[in-house]
Protein backbone atom coordinates (compact mmCIF):
# COMPACT_ATOMS: atom_id res chain seq x y z
CA UNK A 1 0.00 0.00 0.00
CA UNK A 2 1.43 3.43 -0.81
CA UNK A 3 0.27 6.77 1.31
CA UNK A 4 0.93 10.07 0.77
CA UNK A 5 1.22 12.39 4.05
CA UNK A 6 0.68 15.60 4.14
CA UNK A 7 1.76 18.18 7.48
CA UNK A 8 1.41 21.96 7.20
CA UNK A 9 0.13 22.58 10.84
CA UNK A 10 2.51 24.85 12.31
CA UNK A 11 5.67 26.49 10.26
CA UNK A 12 6.79 23.02 8.41
CA UNK A 13 5.63 22.49 4.79
CA UNK A 14 6.02 18.77 4.38
CA UNK A 15 5.22 15.94 1.95
CA UNK A 16 5.91 12.42 2.76
CA UNK A 17 5.23 8.60 0.57
CA UNK A 18 5.45 5.90 2.53
CA UNK A 19 4.99 2.10 1.31
CA UNK A 20 3.59 -0.41 3.69
CA UNK A 21 4.11 -4.38 3.21
CA UNK A 22 2.90 -6.13 6.50
CA UNK A 23 2.70 -3.17 8.66
CA UNK A 24 6.35 -2.85 8.17
CA UNK A 25 6.45 0.72 7.07
CA UNK A 26 9.35 1.67 4.04
CA UNK A 27 9.83 5.40 3.89
CA UNK A 28 10.24 6.45 -0.14
CA UNK A 29 10.51 10.10 0.66
CA UNK A 30 9.95 12.74 3.43
CA UNK A 31 10.70 16.25 2.31
CA UNK A 32 9.91 19.13 4.62
CA UNK A 33 10.25 22.52 3.91
CA UNK A 34 11.26 24.55 7.54
CA UNK A 35 10.00 28.43 7.66
CA UNK A 36 12.56 28.85 10.81
CA UNK A 37 14.99 31.34 8.55
CA UNK A 38 11.94 33.02 7.80
CA UNK A 39 10.09 33.84 11.52
CA UNK A 40 13.44 33.59 12.51
CA UNK A 41 13.68 38.12 13.11
CA UNK A 42 10.21 37.48 14.75
CA UNK A 43 11.64 35.37 17.43
CA UNK A 44 8.43 32.92 17.02
CA UNK A 45 6.22 31.79 14.38
CA UNK A 46 3.92 34.80 12.32
CA UNK A 47 0.57 32.69 11.63
CA UNK A 48 -0.13 34.99 8.68
CA UNK A 49 2.98 34.65 7.25
CA UNK A 50 3.81 31.10 8.00
CA UNK A 51 0.23 30.07 5.73
CA UNK A 52 1.46 32.20 3.01
CA UNK A 53 4.67 30.56 3.13
CA UNK A 54 2.60 27.26 3.18
CA UNK A 55 0.76 28.17 -0.10
CA UNK A 56 3.62 29.06 -2.10
CA UNK A 57 5.49 25.91 -0.99
CA UNK A 58 3.28 23.06 -0.71
CA UNK A 59 2.59 22.28 -3.92
CA UNK A 60 6.85 22.30 -5.14
CA UNK A 61 7.04 20.16 -2.07
CA UNK A 62 4.46 17.82 -2.85
CA UNK A 63 5.86 17.50 -6.34
CA UNK A 64 9.54 16.91 -4.80
CA UNK A 65 8.32 14.11 -2.07
CA UNK A 66 6.55 12.47 -5.52
CA UNK A 67 9.58 12.26 -7.69
CA UNK A 68 11.97 11.31 -4.92
CA UNK A 69 9.97 8.53 -4.45
CA UNK A 70 9.67 7.48 -8.19
CA UNK A 71 5.77 7.38 -7.52
CA UNK A 72 3.40 8.64 -9.92
CA UNK A 73 -0.15 10.06 -8.28
CA UNK A 74 -2.13 7.48 -9.65
CA UNK A 75 -0.43 4.99 -7.76
CA UNK A 76 -1.17 6.37 -4.77
CA UNK A 77 -3.94 4.61 -2.48
CA UNK A 78 -4.42 6.71 0.33
CA UNK A 79 -4.18 10.25 1.34
CA UNK A 80 -3.07 11.29 5.12
CA UNK A 81 -3.21 14.96 6.27
CA UNK A 82 -3.00 16.85 9.55
CA UNK A 83 -6.69 18.76 10.17
CA UNK A 84 -5.36 19.90 13.79
CA UNK A 85 -4.03 21.14 16.05
CA UNK A 86 -2.19 23.53 15.33
CA UNK A 87 -2.61 27.28 13.09
CA UNK A 88 -5.99 26.94 11.25
CA UNK A 89 -4.46 28.93 8.64
CA UNK A 90 -1.23 26.90 8.22
CA UNK A 91 -3.44 23.83 8.26
CA UNK A 92 -6.08 24.59 6.02
CA UNK A 93 -3.41 24.53 3.12
CA UNK A 94 -2.85 21.14 3.50
CA UNK A 95 -6.37 19.98 4.14
CA UNK A 96 -7.25 22.11 0.94
CA UNK A 97 -4.33 20.59 -0.85
CA UNK A 98 -5.59 16.89 0.01
CA UNK A 99 -8.82 17.11 -0.60
CA UNK A 100 -7.96 18.54 -3.78
CA UNK A 101 -6.01 15.83 -4.84
CA UNK A 102 -8.74 13.36 -3.42
CA UNK A 103 -11.35 14.90 -5.29
CA UNK A 104 -9.71 14.98 -8.96
CA UNK A 105 -7.82 11.49 -8.30
CA UNK A 106 -10.44 9.47 -6.44
CA UNK A 107 -7.78 8.39 -3.82
CA UNK A 108 -9.43 7.36 -0.26
CA UNK A 109 -8.36 10.19 2.37
CA UNK A 110 -7.90 10.31 5.69
CA UNK A 111 -7.78 12.80 8.74
CA UNK A 112 -4.87 12.49 11.20
CA UNK A 113 -4.37 14.36 14.60
CA UNK A 114 -1.44 15.87 14.72
CA UNK A 115 -0.25 14.86 17.97
CA UNK A 116 -1.07 11.26 17.08
CA UNK A 117 1.00 12.06 14.38
CA UNK A 118 4.13 12.76 16.68
CA UNK A 119 2.90 9.45 18.83
CA UNK A 120 3.16 7.13 15.23
CA UNK A 121 6.57 8.58 14.81
CA UNK A 122 7.99 5.73 17.07
CA UNK A 123 6.33 3.06 14.52
CA UNK A 124 8.30 4.34 11.50
CA UNK A 125 11.42 1.83 12.42
CA UNK A 126 10.13 0.05 15.28
CA UNK A 127 6.96 -1.70 16.77
CA UNK A 128 6.15 -0.60 20.34
CA UNK A 129 4.65 -3.56 22.19
CA UNK A 130 0.59 -2.89 23.60
CA UNK A 131 -0.13 -1.25 26.08
CA UNK A 132 3.05 1.38 26.17
CA UNK A 133 3.01 4.85 27.72
CA UNK A 134 3.76 7.55 24.82
CA UNK A 135 5.34 11.03 26.14
CA UNK A 136 5.03 13.73 23.22
CA UNK A 137 7.01 16.94 24.06
CA UNK A 138 6.80 19.65 21.69
CA UNK A 139 6.20 23.20 20.86
CA UNK A 140 2.74 22.88 21.19
CA UNK A 141 1.88 19.65 23.27
CA UNK A 142 3.30 17.73 26.34
CA UNK A 143 1.18 14.92 26.92
CA UNK A 144 1.49 11.69 28.52
CA UNK A 145 -0.44 8.73 27.23
CA UNK A 146 -1.50 5.41 27.99
CA UNK A 147 -1.51 3.65 24.27
CA UNK A 148 -4.16 0.62 24.35
CA UNK A 149 -4.17 -0.27 21.55
CA UNK A 150 -4.31 1.31 17.48
CA UNK A 151 -6.57 4.87 18.40
CA UNK A 152 -7.33 3.56 21.90
CA UNK A 153 -5.33 6.00 24.02
CA UNK A 154 -6.30 6.79 27.81
CA UNK A 155 -4.54 10.38 28.34
CA UNK A 156 -2.53 10.06 31.67
CA UNK A 157 -1.78 13.81 31.99
CA UNK A 158 -0.98 16.89 29.99
CA UNK A 159 0.73 20.24 30.55
CA UNK A 160 -1.53 23.09 32.62
CA UNK A 161 0.09 25.92 30.41
CA UNK A 162 3.00 25.71 28.80
CA UNK A 163 4.23 23.34 26.77
CA UNK A 164 7.74 21.89 27.38
CA UNK A 165 9.47 22.89 23.97
CA UNK A 166 7.45 26.21 24.41
CA UNK A 167 9.22 27.04 27.47
CA UNK A 168 12.30 26.16 26.08
CA UNK A 169 11.61 28.67 23.20
CA UNK A 170 10.49 31.41 26.16
CA UNK A 171 13.86 30.81 27.66
CA UNK A 172 15.81 31.49 24.85
CA UNK A 173 14.27 34.53 23.98
CA UNK A 174 14.62 35.61 27.89
CA UNK A 175 18.45 35.13 27.70
CA UNK A 176 18.04 36.52 23.96
CA UNK A 177 20.32 33.37 22.17
CA UNK A 178 17.79 32.89 19.13
CA UNK A 179 14.33 31.07 18.30
CA UNK A 180 13.87 27.64 18.02
CA UNK A 181 15.20 27.66 22.00
CA UNK A 182 14.97 24.11 22.00
CA UNK A 183 18.58 23.26 19.91
CA UNK A 184 19.98 26.68 20.87
CA UNK A 185 19.50 26.19 24.51
CA UNK A 186 20.22 22.56 24.37
CA UNK A 187 23.95 23.43 22.29
CA UNK A 188 24.93 26.05 25.08
CA UNK A 189 24.20 23.49 27.99
CA UNK A 190 26.88 21.48 26.48
CA UNK A 191 29.38 24.44 27.13
CA UNK A 192 28.83 25.13 30.30
CA UNK A 193 31.56 24.86 32.82
CA UNK A 194 31.23 23.29 36.75
CA UNK A 195 33.32 26.27 37.87
CA UNK A 196 30.76 28.66 37.39
CA UNK A 197 27.62 28.09 39.73
CA UNK A 198 24.31 29.12 39.48
CA UNK A 199 20.73 28.68 41.70
CA UNK A 200 18.75 24.93 41.61
CA UNK A 201 16.40 25.62 39.72
CA UNK A 202 12.82 24.24 40.56
CA UNK A 203 11.49 20.61 39.22
CA UNK A 204 7.71 21.39 39.09
CA UNK A 205 5.05 19.00 39.79
CA UNK A 206 7.60 16.47 39.88
CA UNK A 207 6.30 14.91 43.36
CA UNK A 208 2.61 15.44 42.16
CA UNK A 209 0.17 12.67 42.54
CA UNK A 210 -0.64 12.96 39.12
CA UNK A 211 0.98 12.26 36.11
CA UNK A 212 0.23 16.37 34.93
CA UNK A 213 2.78 19.02 33.95
CA UNK A 214 3.67 22.87 33.90
CA UNK A 215 6.36 24.63 32.93
CA UNK A 216 5.43 28.07 33.15
CA UNK A 217 6.55 28.82 36.38
CA UNK A 218 9.34 27.34 35.69
CA UNK A 219 10.48 29.69 33.33
CA UNK A 220 9.79 32.34 35.80
CA UNK A 221 11.15 31.49 38.07
CA UNK A 222 14.11 31.09 35.72
CA UNK A 223 13.56 34.88 35.24
CA UNK A 224 14.25 35.75 38.55
CA UNK A 225 17.11 33.93 38.83
CA UNK A 226 18.54 36.11 35.88
CA UNK A 227 16.95 39.21 37.93
CA UNK A 228 18.60 38.84 41.01
CA UNK A 229 22.19 37.67 39.19
CA UNK A 230 24.08 40.62 37.87
CA UNK A 231 26.89 38.69 36.21
CA UNK A 232 24.42 36.29 34.08
CA UNK A 233 25.39 37.27 30.88
CA UNK A 234 28.34 35.74 31.49
CA UNK A 235 26.76 32.29 32.38
CA UNK A 236 24.69 31.54 29.52
CA UNK A 237 25.88 28.04 29.32
CA UNK A 238 25.20 27.25 32.87
CA UNK A 239 21.75 28.41 32.94
CA UNK A 240 20.73 27.09 29.63
CA UNK A 241 21.99 23.72 31.50
CA UNK A 242 20.04 23.86 34.60
CA UNK A 243 17.35 24.73 32.72
CA UNK A 244 17.47 21.61 30.08
CA UNK A 245 18.07 19.39 33.35
CA UNK A 246 15.10 20.90 35.42
CA UNK A 247 12.88 20.14 32.18
CA UNK A 248 14.68 16.44 31.53
CA UNK A 249 14.28 15.27 35.26
CA UNK A 250 10.45 16.16 35.28
CA UNK A 251 9.67 14.83 32.03
CA UNK A 252 11.47 11.40 32.94
CA UNK A 253 10.63 11.17 36.71
CA UNK A 254 6.53 11.77 35.40
CA UNK A 255 6.78 8.50 32.33
CA UNK A 256 8.58 6.49 34.27
CA UNK A 257 6.35 6.68 37.35
CA UNK A 258 3.41 5.52 34.72
CA UNK A 259 5.44 2.77 33.62
CA UNK A 260 5.79 1.54 36.70
CA UNK A 261 1.91 2.16 37.49
CA UNK A 262 0.39 0.56 34.70
CA UNK A 263 3.30 -2.21 34.67
CA UNK A 264 3.82 -1.46 30.21
CA UNK A 265 6.87 -3.02 28.66
CA UNK A 266 7.27 -0.21 26.29
CA UNK A 267 8.15 3.56 26.84
CA UNK A 268 7.83 5.50 23.88
CA UNK A 269 9.23 9.46 23.72
CA UNK A 270 8.16 11.88 20.89
CA UNK A 271 7.60 15.29 19.40
CA UNK A 272 10.33 17.68 18.90
CA UNK A 273 11.60 18.12 22.40
CA UNK A 274 12.65 14.41 22.07
CA UNK A 275 15.57 15.79 19.40
CA UNK A 276 17.15 16.92 22.74
CA UNK A 277 20.13 14.60 22.96
CA UNK A 278 20.38 15.29 27.07
CA UNK A 279 16.92 14.07 27.14
CA UNK A 280 17.19 11.08 24.74
CA UNK A 281 20.42 9.70 26.45
CA UNK A 282 19.24 10.22 30.42
CA UNK A 283 15.99 8.54 29.41
CA UNK A 284 17.66 6.11 27.83
CA UNK A 285 19.86 5.29 30.28
CA UNK A 286 17.26 5.47 33.84
CA UNK A 287 15.24 3.32 31.66
CA UNK A 288 17.97 0.65 31.57
CA UNK A 289 18.62 1.19 35.60
CA UNK A 290 15.37 1.05 36.41
CA UNK A 291 14.02 -1.34 34.81
CA UNK A 292 16.84 -3.46 33.32
CA UNK A 293 15.78 -5.14 30.22
CA UNK A 294 11.91 -5.89 30.98
CA UNK A 295 11.22 -2.40 29.66
CA UNK A 296 12.32 -1.11 26.15
CA UNK A 297 12.84 2.41 25.39
CA UNK A 298 12.07 4.17 22.37
CA UNK A 299 12.79 6.98 20.36
CA UNK A 300 12.41 7.91 16.91
CA UNK A 301 15.56 8.68 14.47
CA UNK A 302 16.11 12.74 14.58
CA UNK A 303 14.24 13.40 11.82
CA UNK A 304 11.05 11.81 12.77
CA UNK A 305 11.02 14.00 15.95
CA UNK A 306 10.27 17.50 15.20
CA UNK A 307 7.44 17.79 12.13
CA UNK A 308 7.42 15.46 8.59
CA UNK A 309 4.55 14.24 7.06
CA UNK A 310 6.33 10.74 7.06
CA UNK A 311 4.43 9.70 11.04
CA UNK A 312 1.18 11.54 9.13
CA UNK A 313 1.58 9.30 6.43
CA UNK A 314 1.88 6.46 8.80
CA UNK A 315 -0.63 7.24 11.16
CA UNK A 316 -3.11 7.68 8.29
CA UNK A 317 -2.38 4.17 7.51
CA UNK A 318 -2.66 2.10 11.04
CA UNK A 319 -6.06 4.49 11.10
CA UNK A 320 -7.02 3.40 7.80
CA UNK A 321 -6.68 -0.40 8.43
CA UNK A 322 -8.51 0.24 11.55
CA UNK A 323 -11.76 0.99 9.80
CA UNK A 324 -11.07 4.90 9.89
CA UNK A 325 -11.76 7.03 6.71
CA UNK A 326 -13.21 10.63 6.24
CA UNK A 327 -15.11 12.15 3.40
CA UNK A 328 -13.04 14.30 1.31
CA UNK A 329 -16.10 17.10 1.53
CA UNK A 330 -16.78 17.05 5.52
CA UNK A 331 -12.89 17.25 6.58
CA UNK A 332 -11.42 20.22 8.21
CA UNK A 333 -9.00 22.09 9.35
CA UNK A 334 -9.10 22.51 13.23
CA UNK A 335 -7.02 24.35 15.61
CA UNK A 336 -8.71 22.70 18.63
CA UNK A 337 -8.91 18.98 18.85
CA UNK A 338 -8.62 16.52 21.35
CA UNK A 339 -6.16 12.95 20.83
O1 LIG B 1 7.15 18.82 17.21
P1 LIG B 1 7.62 20.17 16.80
O2 LIG B 1 8.45 20.27 15.55
O3 LIG B 1 6.41 21.16 16.59
C1 LIG B 1 5.26 21.14 17.35
O4 LIG B 1 4.39 20.27 17.12
O5 LIG B 1 5.21 22.02 18.26
O6 LIG B 1 8.41 20.78 18.05
C2 LIG B 1 9.05 22.02 18.01
C3 LIG B 1 9.61 22.31 19.39
C4 LIG B 1 10.14 23.73 19.54
O7 LIG B 1 9.62 24.30 20.73
C5 LIG B 1 11.65 23.51 19.66
O8 LIG B 1 12.30 24.48 20.47
C6 LIG B 1 11.71 22.13 20.29
O9 LIG B 1 10.68 21.40 19.68
N1 LIG B 1 13.02 21.49 20.05
C7 LIG B 1 13.87 21.17 21.04
C8 LIG B 1 15.03 20.66 20.40
N2 LIG B 1 14.81 20.65 19.05
C9 LIG B 1 13.57 21.15 18.86
N3 LIG B 1 13.78 21.32 22.38
C10 LIG B 1 14.83 20.92 23.12
N4 LIG B 1 15.98 20.45 22.60
C11 LIG B 1 16.13 20.28 21.25
N5 LIG B 1 17.26 19.80 20.76
ZN1 LIG C 1 4.56 18.79 16.04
Amino acid sequence: MLILGIESSCDETAVSVVSVVNDKINVLSNVILSQIEIHKKYGGVVPEVAAREHVLNILPVFDESLKLACVELEKIDLIAVTCGPGLVSSLMVGVETAKSISYVCNIPLISVNHIEGHIYSAFIDDFPVFPCVILTVSGGHTILVLMKNHSDYEILGETRDDAAGEAFDKVAKLMDVGYPGGPIISRLAKEASDEKIVSILPRPMIDSANFDFSFSGLKTAFLYELKKDKGWQDKKAEYAREFEQAVVDVLISKALKAVAKYNVKTVVLTGGVSANKKLRSDFEKIVEEKFKNEVKFICPDFKYTTDNATMIAVAGYFNYKNGKIGQWNNLKAESNIEL
